[in-house]
C-alpha cells in the first residue's frame, strides 16, 4: 500500500526531515513514501535531504494515483550505517565488560556505537586494573557528603593562640596543604587514564579530587586565619611525594597513595582533632578526616578485587614499597619543623613535663599509624610478619 506524508506548511529549514525519516522508518528498502505539502521548495529541499540520507526521489507524475509532490524510494544507508554497530555493555555496573575496545571513546555505557572513528589514548582499559565492586556506592556517597567549606567550618569562632601555638598550627596546615595537593594530583592524573566505560571508577576519583580540593581550601583558610606567614616545605617530604606523583602503575599508586598514604592520615587528623588549641583546627582536621576515609575503603576495596585476579600484585606492591623506601633512602622523611609542630600541640604549654608529654603522644601517633597500617596490609592478604615488615619500610613523611 503507497502512503502519502503530508508535511503541511511544515519545511526542511523547520525539521520536516524528522517527519519523513518516522514515516520512513516503517517501509522496507524499496518501498515508496510520496509527500506533499505547501512549503515552496519542498522538492528541491527533498532531494537534497533525501540524498545525503541515502535515498532517492522520483518525481510526481500525473498518473500517480494520489496526490503527492513526490516519491521518496526507501535506501537502505541508515539500516547499513548501523548495522556493523555494537552495545558498549550496560548502564549498570553489573554490565561492565572486562576490556572494552578504545574506539568507544568516551560513548555512554550501553550506547549503540557506531563502527569507525579513533582510538582515545586511555591506558586504564582493563577492568580489573580499576574496578571495585564497591565504587558504584562509594562514589553515592561520596556525592551525598560534600560539604560547603564556607559554612562547615565556624571560621569566626574565638580563638586567641598564644604566637607560638598558633605558628606551630599553621605549619602543620602547611604540611598538610602540600600532601592535600598532591593526594589531588594523583587521582586527577589517573582519572584521565581510565577508560570512559569504567564510569564509576572516573566519578568517584572526581569526587575523590573535589574532597582534596576542599581539604586544600579549608587548611589553607585556618593557615591564614590570623594573618600569619605560611611554614616549611622540606625537600625530604617533596621527594616522598614526588615518588607518589611519579608512580604511573594504576594499581601502586593507589597502594602507596590510598591504603599506606592516606590510612596514616586519618590517624594523623585524628591526633590534630584530638590535640588542637582551637575549635577552627578541630573543625578542618575533622571534615577532612570524614572524607579520607572514603578514599582508603576504595583504595583497600580495588586492590581486594585485584588480587582476587592477580597473583602476582602482592609480590608486585612489597616491591614498590621496597622501591620508594630505597629511593628515599637518603632523605629527611618528615620535616623537622612539622614533627616539632605536633609535639607543640600535643604539649599544649612550654613545661618539661608537657613537652615530654607532647613527644610521648607523637610517637603514639607514630605507633598507631604503624598499627593501622599493617592492619590494612592484613586486609589485603598479607600475613601479619609480612605486613609489619612492610609497613616499617613506609615513609617516614606519613603520605
Ligand atoms: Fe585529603
Ligand atoms: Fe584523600
Amino acid at each position: 500500500m503507497t502512503q502519502v506524508l503530508d508535511l503541511e506548511e511544515i519545511s526542511f529549514e523547520r525539521g520536516a526531515h524528522l517527519l519523513v525519516q518516522r514515516a520512513l522508518q516503517g517501509l522496507n528498502p524499496g518501498d515508496e513514501l510520496g509527500v506533499t505539502g505547501l512549503a515552496p521548495d519542498l522538492v528541491v529541499h527533498l532531494d537534497a535531504w533525501c540524498r545525503h540520507a541515502g535515498h532517492r526521489i522520483r518525481r510526481a507524475e500525473r498518473a500517480d494515483p494520489q496526490d503527492a509532490r513526490a516519491w521518496v524510494i526507501r535506501g537502505r544507508a541508515d539500516l547499513d550505517r548501523w548495522s556493523g554497530a555494537e552495545r558498549s555493555g550496560g548502564p549498570k555496573a553489573d554490565e561492565i565488560l572486562r576490556n572494552p575496545p578504545l574506539h568507544w571513546g568516551l560513548a555512554a555505557r550501553g550506547s549503540l556505537v557506531e563502527p569507525g572513528g579513533s582510538e582515545l589514548g586511555f591506558d586504564l582499559a582493563d577492568r580489573d586494573c580499576v574496578w571495585a565492586d564497591i565504587a558504584p556506592s562509594l562514589y553515592a556517597s561520596a556525592a551525598s557528603a560534600q560539604w560547603d567549606p564556607a559554612t562547615a567550618v565556624a571560621w569566626d569562632a574565638e580563638a586567641g593562640l598564644p604566637d607560638e601555638i598558633e605558628r606551630a598550627v599553621v605549619q602543620v596546615m602547611t604540611y598538610l596543604i602540600e600532601n592535600e595537593m598532591a593526594a589531588l594530583v594523583i587521582p586527577s592524573r589517573l582519572l584521565a587514564r581510565i577508560h570512559p566505560h569504567f564510569r564509576e571508577v572516573l566519578q568517584l576519583l572526581a569526587v575523590q579530587a573535589a574532597d582534596e580540593a576542599r581539604h586544600v581550601e579549608i587548611f589553607t583558610r585556618r593557615a591564614q586565619l590570623k594573618g600569619c606567614e605560611m611554614g616549611t616545605s622540606a625537600v625530604g617530604g617533596r621527594e616522598s611525594l614526588a615518588t607518589l606523583v611519579n608512580e604511573p602503575d594504576f594499581s601502586l599508586a593507589s597502594f602507596l597513595l590510598s591504603v599506606l598514604g592516606e590510612g596514616s592520615f586519618l590517624n594523623l587528623l585524628t591526633f590534630i582533632d584530638r590535640n588542637a588549641p582551637d575549635p577552627v583546627t578541630r573543625q578542618v582536621a575533622r571534615l577532612a578526616r570524614q572524607d579520607e576515609a572514603r578514599h582508603v575503603a576504595f583504595g583497600v576495596a580495588h586492590l581486594q578485587h585485584q588480587a582476587t585476579v592477580d597473583t602476582t600484585l602482592r609480590t608486585r606492591l612489597r616491591a614498590a614499597v621496597e622501591r620508594r623506601h630505597d629511593v628515599l633512602l637518603d632523605t629527611a622523611g618528615l620535616n623537622q619543623d612539622v614533627f616539632d609542630s605536633l609535639v607543640t600541640l600535643a604539649a599544649g604549654e612550654w613545661t618539661p613535663q608537657a613537652i615530654g608529654r607532647g613527644y610521648d603522644q607523637v610517637q603514639k601517633l607514630r605507633a598507631e599509624m604503624d598499627e593501622g597500617r599493617q592492619h590494612r596490609l592484613i586486609r589485603l592478604g598479607f600475613p601479619a610478619d609480612e605486613a609489619a615488615e612492610i609497613s616499617a619500610l613506609h615513609t617516614r613523611n606519613f603520605m
